[in-house]
């Protein structure tokens, strides 16, 4: 296992994704974790990420100085480099030479870290603002950039090597070869595949669990119900899933998720109460408030159907990265984007320990956890959707008769795009109920009604998205459909926003 000291850089999370991609297991740990506790069985290299200060900032991560006294390979990755130069006792300075994205540099001596890399020069991705002026005792410099800054050095004796550019990133020539060539310095078992996951978190949930009782909320999308059958192998009897049905779900999916969760064998208890989530939306226009009831409602409405469960002690959440950096400001350096109701608030309240095998994972590597352990593909590769349902897709307030309107249109777009063969070529699909009424003419008559959306994104990681290019026939096609079969909608648009500037759903 390669663990990774998390000093705050929003690419950690590459790191981890890189080296897991060379089957090797990896996780991240915040920097201030003691050294006693990040060093443990099996650990076979430590990685010290990026982040954004300067060392010399006041609150800037110094992480405990004995972790590069292990004895265990480390690897040090720009903020990493000047905080290993500073920490053992060589100099880092700020530069008027600052170098941000494309910079070359230049090999020099022999480094096993530049193993297979025929080339003297690489073009690499850089972003920093410090530089080391001297390198600590025992060090040499194998790498300096153009402007003749170090750009990487090592202690063979020590097994450290650090780099001031970003191997993580794509845009850095060899970038995967000098991480797959410090997992060979590591001497780093490859035997890490999702099947490996599978095991190693049944066994990781038992352990932790032990004689208990756990209980999960499942949404029927991918990451909760992946996280419900790992819980159910693991642990049987002793664990629960909580469905609610929030009356915000889409058309008769609260009838879809019971019959996917008896196929797959979970144990599991239906909470019908989309009548109190309906009443309290009343008159509630503002997305952010939207997304805070609606997170107050779940916890108060889970908290009750949790108190059924004798002895409850843990709570697995389906957590993925994307939801913890757009939720929780990492350790001081991550802004929040949304309030993603699923994280937080729920584990404190019921002062119950926390299950979350996927906190480190992106979407895609969760599904293929699913796919191993046997998930259909309706489930593998169903569209992601918000814990705050379709009131986020609808803009101003949430009545029935909108829900209602938004769960039609949204029906006949999904069936649309299966029929058509587009639905699994798109990260995510759906329709959004516009605050805007428009006039129309249909036979004889005037109307004026709801403007609706249709939004189709492809996307690797929910983190950053492109719009799906439609055929214009079938965005036509599609809107007739919606606008002949939905009274109510007179007019359909198609957002052609990608994220960033927007985000994937409208509030
Ligand atoms: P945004 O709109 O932030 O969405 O670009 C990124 C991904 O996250 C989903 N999303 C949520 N998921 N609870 C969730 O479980 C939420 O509150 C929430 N808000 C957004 C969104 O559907 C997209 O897949």
């Amino acid at each position: 296992m390669i663990r990774i000291i998390d000093c705050g850089s929003q690419l950690t999370q590459n790191i981890a994704r890189r080296i897991r991609e060379f089957n090797v297991y990896s996780e991240i740990l915040p920097y201030s974790t003691p050294v006693d506790e990040v060093l443990c069985d099996g650990l076979e290299g430590l990685i010290i990420s990026g982040g954004q200060f300067s060392i010399h900032d006041r609150g800037a991560p110094i992480y405990d100085e004995a972790i590069l006294e292990a004895g265990v390979p480390v690897l040090g990755i720009c903020y990493g480099q000047q905080s290993i130069a500073h920490l053992l006792g060589g100099r880092v300075q700020s530069t008027s030479d600052r170098e941000y994205g494309k910079t070359r540099i230049h090999l020099s001596g022999h480094s096993p870290l530049f193993e297979d890399i025929s080339f003297q020069a690489l073009d690499v991705w850089m972003s920093h603002a410090d530089i080391v002026t001297y390198i600590p005792d025992g060090f040499e410099v194998i790498a300096r950039s153009v402007n003749g800054h170090i750009a990487a050095m090592q202690d063979l004796n020590k097994n450290i090597y650090s780099v001031q550019f970003h191997p993580e990133v794509d845009h850095t020539q060899y970038g995967r070869q000098i991480l797959d060539n410090y997992l060979s310095i590591c001497n780093a078992r490859r035997d890490w595949t999702a099947e490996s996951f599978i095991d190693t978190t049944i066994k990781r949930i038992q352990d932790t669990v032990g004689g208990g009782v756990a209980i999960a909320g499942v949404s029927g999308g991918i990451d909760s119900t992946t996280l419900a059958v790992l819980m159910q192998r693991a642990l049987g009897d002793r664990f629960c899933g909580i469905v609610v049905d929030n009356g915000l779900l889409r058309k008769d999916e609260g009838v879809e998720i019971r019959k996917s969760l008896d196929a797959l064998g979970v144990n599991y208890a239906f909470v019908d109460a989309s009548q109190r989530f309906i009443n309290m939306l009343k008159g509630v226009t503002d997305p952010d408030e939207k997304r805070k009831r609606i997170g107050h409602k779940f916890i108060k409405v889970f908290e009750e159907e949790a108190r059924k469960h004798k002895k409850v002690k843990y709570l697995g959440q389906g957590t993925l990265y994307p939801d913890v950096i757009e939720s929780v400001p990492l350790y001081g350096v991550s802004s929040t984007i949304k309030r993603h109701h699923n994280v937080g608030g729920l584990p404190e309240k019921m002062a119950l320990d926390l299950i979350e095998p996927f906190r480190d994972m992106f979407k895609d590597e969760v599904r293929a956890v699913a796919e191993k352990l046997g998930m259909p593909r309706e489930i593998v590769w169903r569209h992601p959707f918000p814990g705050p349902g379709l009131a986020v897709r609808i803009i101003g307030e949430v009545t029935p008769e909108k829900l209602s309107l938004l769960r039609d249109a949204d029906e006949i777009f999904m069936q649309e795009l299966k029929s058509r063969d587009l639905y699994y070529d798109i990260g995510q699909a759906f329709v959004v109920l516009s605050s805007g009424m428009s006039v129309g003419v249909m036979g004889d008559g005037g109307t004026y009604q709801n403007v609706a959306a249709l939004r189709a994104v492809t996307t690797k990681d929910f983190m950053t998205s492109d719009i799906f290019r439609f055929e214009w026939d079938d965005l036509q096609e599609m809107t007739n459909r919606i606008i002949n079969e939905v009274k109510g909608i007179n007019r359909v648009v198609y957002d052609t926003t990608q994220k960033p500037p927007g985000t994937i759903e409208w509030e």
